[in-house]
């Protein structure tokens, strides 16, 4: 690894950084209150007052949406900006464009607030939006990928450290995973169909899906890992070595896996069982990396007692571990039989997205916050433990409860008579579920709560700077 020097803090161009930071704490609230609302809806649907635009089907997209693109797309935009200097060693390159990379992506988030309850939807799922709000996330991300790659080139480090391979490899599948499976014909401003059809238009909709998963929040999710957690805990990562080997056949995997989502469908047969054994491969690298990131804490373990930021990480690591164990397992055809169309599988998907995607970004934007801030750390260190527990039993709440009413439903589903007739009707699958969807709906407000107690934190850092920076500029008047 290179030597050269560190530059020094006023050098580097966190303004970017800060906005992207910021939105990503107003959009996570914004995007959890949308969850807790659809969780209600599920539990008690008056709440969706018989109005076509609260409707879940539409709220539904809108919370997806919005917490993987707003929330983790404006994570992962502030950290892979602030990582990338660091790293090198140089400026961000561009700043105009990184600067349109930012109201860009914003202007993206609101078309989709506003279209998606309107009911306009190319029906894909992770990819509703139509095909004009399509081509600006186009225009916005080709240019997400010349800001990065163009500081990379001008490093002044001889070496390119791992996280950068990680949020690399996420810009550059991202935008090739978008732009294939958006293709459309558009009919109107506000409608199009898709390119492909049928069994085709399926096998690259999940090739995409599972690959937003793979690339958008896993990799990019990884690269935060392997900085933020050297960083907090004041250690090296722990084999620098396991991370490439990590990178390497985590990227190579995750492209042949798709199929898993369409498991005894029109699909060949062959497809669905190379998707499975790919599937199986995925555990691991996918456990090679979470090793890697627990282990960086040797030595350090006992600063897990007294630093909330790094338990937050920690944690994510282990859900991180928890998901890419259960996911395999649901990949093989026999239990997908069970598991799939239930809410086994949205237990999975929160188990990654609460469990893993959403604590590492508290954790690193705890980190980022107050340094692009020009403050040590964040306004209350007590209000970040707060924040840990909230997030971990809102979590536990909420796939336990998952869990449980998937399998049920799965297996009442398929209970049968000796004589042959179906044993339960629907609506008793139904109703059996109902005390699973208040604890779902229970565990999602405390996680909320979390995330109120990070953006009132954020807000009260946020004037701690203003009031830092007057003091200084009194100083020198
Ligand atoms: C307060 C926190 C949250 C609550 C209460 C919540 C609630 C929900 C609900 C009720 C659904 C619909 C499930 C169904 O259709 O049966 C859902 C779907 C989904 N949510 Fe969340 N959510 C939360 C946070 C998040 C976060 C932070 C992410 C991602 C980073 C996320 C990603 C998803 C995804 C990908 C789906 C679609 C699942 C599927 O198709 O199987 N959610 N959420
Ligand atoms: C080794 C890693 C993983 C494998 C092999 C895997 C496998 C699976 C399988 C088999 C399904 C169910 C498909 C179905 O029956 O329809 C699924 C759904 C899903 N998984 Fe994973 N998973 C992994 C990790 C993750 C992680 C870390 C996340 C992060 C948040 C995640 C997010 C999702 C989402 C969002 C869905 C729901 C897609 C949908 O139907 O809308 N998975 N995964």
């Amino acid at each position: 690894m290179s030597h050269a020097a560190p530059v020094a803090e006023s050098e580097y161009d966190y303004t970017v950084v800060r906005r992207f930071a910021i939105m990503a704490v107003v959009w996570g609230v914004v995007g959890m209150a949308v969850g807790v609302w659809i969780a209600a809806q599920l539990a008690f649907p008056a709440l969706n007052f018989d109005l076509p635009w609260t409707h879940f089907g539409r709220l539904r997209p809108l919370h997806t949406n919005a917490v993987i693109f707003a929330f983790g797309g404006c994570a992962l935009f502030a950290t892979s900006y602030y990582v990338v200097q660091r790293t090198c060693h140089t400026r961000l390159a561009l700043p105009w464009l990184a600067s349109f990379t930012f109201w860009g992506w914003q202007l993206v988030i609101v078309l989709a607030a506003i279209t998606l309850p309107l009911g306009m939807t190319s029906s894909k799922e992770y990819a509703e939006l139509e095909w004009p709000i399509d081509l600006l996330i186009a225009a916005v991300w080709v240019s997400y990928a010349i800001v990065f790659f163009a500081t990379i080139a001008k490093r002044k480090t001889e070496h390119i450290y791992v996280a950068n391979w990680f949020y690399g490899a996420f810009i550059i599948a991202v935008a090739l995973l978008h732009i294939v499976n958006s293709a459309a014909i558009p009919v109107t401003l506000t409608k199009s169909y898709s390119a492909y059809a049928g069994a085709v238009d399926a096998m690259v909709q999940w090739w995409y899906g599972h690959n937003a998963v793979g690339f958008f929040l896993t990799a990019g999710f990884l690269g935060m890992m392997y900085y933020f957690v050297p960083v907090q805990a004041g250690r090296p990562v722990y084999s620098y070595r396991l991370s490439i080997v990590h990178f390497w056949a985590l990227i190579s995997v995750y492209m042949w896996a798709g199929v898993h989502h369409l498991h005894y469908t029109a699909l060949p047969d062959w497809t669905q069982s190379v998707g499975m054994v790919f599937s199986l491969v995925l555990l691991a690298p996918s456990w090679g990396g979470m090793i890697n990131g627990i282990m960086t804490l040797s030595g350090v373990w006992h600063k897990l007692r007294t630093d909330p930021i790094l338990r937050f990480m920690i944690v994510a690591l282990s859900f991180y571990g928890m998901s890419t164990f259960e996911g395999p397992m649901m990949a093989i055809k026999t239990v997908n039989a069970l598991s799939h169309y239930t809410d086994w599988t949205v237990g999975h998907v929160h188990s990654g997205a609460l469990g893993w995607v959403a604590m590492i970004s508290f954790g690193a934007l705890y980190v980022l916050l107050p340094r692009v801030l020009g403050l040590q750390q964040m306004y209350s260190i007590k209000l970040i433990n707060a924040h840990f527990w909230l997030a971990t039993i809102g979590t536990i709440l909420y796939i336990a409860a998952m869990w449980v009413a998937g399998i049920q439903q799965g297996l009442m589903w398929r209970a049968v008579n000796p004589d042959g007739t179906l044993t339960y009707s629907f609506v008793e699958a139904l109703a059996a579920n109902w005390p699973y969807y208040v604890m779902r709906m229970t565990g999602g407000l405390i996680y909320l709560t979390g995330m109120l107690l990070m953006a009132f934190n954020t807000w009260k850092t946020i004037q701690l700077a203003g009031q830092k920076s007057t003091a200084t500029q009194a100083q020198y008047a």
